[in-house]
């Protein structure tokens, strides 16, 4: 219902959690966030924004928000070869580009979900995250065209039935068949990723057993 700007804020999930139905957006972060309680360098020249996602979701069924939302990003960066490294780092040649945010507010049953994403354009990366990330900077392409494009993939498979999502999301999902290394919590799953299952969960085949990873942190071996 509210969409709002900031050159800089502490991190834009926290103003979309306060305000509801908002997008929000902003220049640079001051305490962006990441997964497993890191950091989200956020640097001006990036593309930061949290927004709450249209209906509310139980708390069971959020994992679909984040796999959604990883769609739409990795659609958004398609004409650049992103790929999505389960369950949802998106990368461009083997490095990460973008990340998704999601965070549940409210009761189990009926909780609002508020979305933060952010996209390194041409944001100047930390000297020791060259390796493992990247940006857009070569291609020719602004934040407002990056923005916009998400909207519309948003909005387009945002009707999708929950089944076509998670096959469009599979088909650019670059972890099946590769050597893993997948921390879940205390447990370290090591083996081939075969497949995931119908909820987007990760299949690895450590010797003879057969794992099913429901979220965790995924590394190439
Ligand atoms: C990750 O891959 O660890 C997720 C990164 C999410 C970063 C975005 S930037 C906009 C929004 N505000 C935050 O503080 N984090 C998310």
């Amino acid at each position: 219902e509210k969409f709002l700007y900031f050159e800089e804020v502490d991190s834009t999930n926290n103003v979309a959690k306060k305000e509801e139905r908002s997008c929000v957006l902003a220049k640079r972060q001051t305490a962006g966030r990441g997964r497993l309680g890191r950091k989200w360098e956020s640097e001006e020249g990036g593309l930061y924004f949290s927004f709450e996602f249209p209906r509310k979701v139980p708390a069971v069924k959020a994992h679909r928000v984040t796999i959604l939302t990883g769609l739409v990003v990795a659609k958004t960066l398609e004409k650049f070869n992103a790929k999505i490294k389960w369950p949802n780092d998106i990368l461009i040649d083997g490095k990460k580009v973008s990340g998704i945010l999601c965070e549940l507010v409210g009761e189990e049953l009926s909780s609002r979900v508020i979305v933060g994403v952010g996209i390194n354009v041409k944001n100047e990366l930390p000297e020791e995250l060259k390796d493992r990330a990247t940006t857009l900077k070569n291609y020719n392409v602004s934040i407002t065209e990056i923005f916009c494009s998400f909207a519309n993939n948003f909005a387009e498979v945002l009707n999708l039935e929950w089944s076509k999502i998670l096959e469009k999301w599979r088909q650019l999902l670059d972890t099946i068949g590769k050597e893993v290394e997948v921390r879940a919590g205390s447990e370290v799953y090591r083996g081939i990723a075969l497949d995931v299952d119908d909820e987007g969960a990760l299949i690895v085949k450590c010797g003879d057993e057969l794992e099913r990873v429901f979220s965790g942190e995924c590394f190439y071996m």
